[in-house]
């Protein structure tokens, strides 16, 4: 359902990745390999208490919307898991704003995918077409609900037809309050001894903008509540909207995250605002050290790392791990899930669509470049193609 960034859809969604322009391409084996091994010792760093980002293994395993290969996606049973299997950031969580201003974890605003809504018949006629960046969306909008009738709804499985187990789980959870994250985040911190790391995602920030909610400054007020504003607080924020992490640039200290699509798209605050510059341009030497003039990081799809041909093989690394590294700026490119659809083609095994592919042979590729890190569904297979990696 999601408009810019979603990369969920079955079928590997290679329709949607452009490949990356010829300014971006060329370094070719070069850049496999070299810098991964390089940084391979990194991974046994850890801890994470006041050291910042750099404290955090690499490469670092971000568990993506929590655990959302076992559990429904943004709820804390997806939150929790991902930290049970050693997540070291868990993605807690993508966020859209409330009628009454609350930030709340969905990945969209629109909640007919994620939720029981279209079960609630008091709220059938809150089902509403809206342009949504520019795409036209039918369905429930969380803008449009008051936090407490959405805490009287319960989450559902995004992709029941990949992951029919995860159905088993509908109607369980609740849609989590970022302020409860961020009590959560401390409690488990407590609870295991060890520092928990969190990465949200402010969402279609320029939309919510127009209606009149804010989020940036939603977001840094309830960081300053709970004092994780500094540079060394354990939250990561990232957006795919340029301005929106300029925004936060001012308004708090904490480590940023510009995320880019594929490279022919253009960041939605860019159309708005009328700046013609696309994700191409953004992955250039001038675009990158321009994002390091306000961000510590990129959140590339895997794609502006290592673009797929028309069949949905890998081809040659870009250099954007080098340009982004020497622009000062890490990667921590998104999205790895262990069932065939969502692997490059080369890596699925067999026709079913529910089956985990060689994961693990993905992984390797991908770490081969050098990125410091990854979102994936399965944080415990990052975890294990991690230890792989550092040991080879
Ligand atoms: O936040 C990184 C990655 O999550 C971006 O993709 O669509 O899952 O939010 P999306
Ligand atoms: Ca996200």
């Amino acid at each position: 359902m999601g408009t810019q960034d979603s990369d969920e859809q079955a079928g590997g969604g290679t329709g949607r990745r452009a490949l990356l322009g010829a300014a971006v391409l060329g370094a070719g084996g070069a850049v496999l390999g070299l810098p991964g091994t390089a940084r391979a010792t990194d991974a046994r760093r850890g801890g994470g208490h006041g050291g910042g980002v750099k404290s955090l293994p690499v490469p670092t395993v971000i568990g993506h919307r929590g655990a959302s290969g076992y559990r429904p996606e943004h709820t804390f049973g997806s939150y929790e898991l991902a930290l049970d299997l050693g997540a070291d950031i868990v993605e807690a969580g993508d966020l859209v704003p409330t009628r009454d201003g609350h930030l709340v974890c969905r990945h969209e605003p629109e909640i007919g995918g994620t939720t029981d809504v279209a079960d609630h018949r008091e709220f059938a006629d809150r089902r509403r077409t809206k342009s949504l960046d520019g795409v036209s969306v039918t369905g429930w909008f969380t803008e449009d609900f008051t936090l407490a009738e959405l805490k009287t709804l319960r989450a559902t499985e995004r992709i029941p037809a990949n992951r029919p187990h995860n159905t088993l789980y509908d109607g369980r959870w609740e849609i989590p309050t970022f302020e409860e994250v961020l009590r959560w985040q401390n409690e488990q911190t407590r609870r295991r001894g060890k520092q928990v790391w969190i990465y949200p995602e402010l969402k279609h920030p320029t939309y919510f903008r127009k209606l009149g909610l804010g989020t940036e400054e939603r977001l840094a007020r309830l960081l300053r509540k709970y004092g994780k504003h500094r540079k060394n607080s354990p939250v990561i924020i990232q957006s795919f909207e340029p301005t929106s992490i300029q925004r936060m640039n001012k308004l708090v200290d904490n480590p940023l995250a510009v995320l880019l699509s594929g490279a022919n798209s253009r960041p939605w605050d860019f159309v708005e605002t009328g700046d013609p510059r696309t994700t191409a341009d953004l992955v250039t030497p001038e675009g990158l050290k321009e994002i390091a003039s306000y961000a510590q990081g990129i959140g590339p799809t895997l794609d502006l790392i290592i673009p797929k041909d028309s069949a949905g093989r890998l081809t040659e690394p870009t250099t954007l791990v080098r340009d982004a590294h020497r622009a000062g700026l890490i990667l921590h490119p998104y999205t790895m899930r262990n069932e065939n659809p969502f692997l490059p083609a080369e890596f699925r095994k067999g026709d079913d669509p529910d089956a985990y592919g060689d994961v693990f042979g993905a992984f390797r590729t991908y770490f081969a470049t050098g990125i410091d890190g990854v979102f994936t569904d399965n944080p415990d297979t990052g975890l294990l193609a991690r230890e792989d990696f550092v040991n080879s």
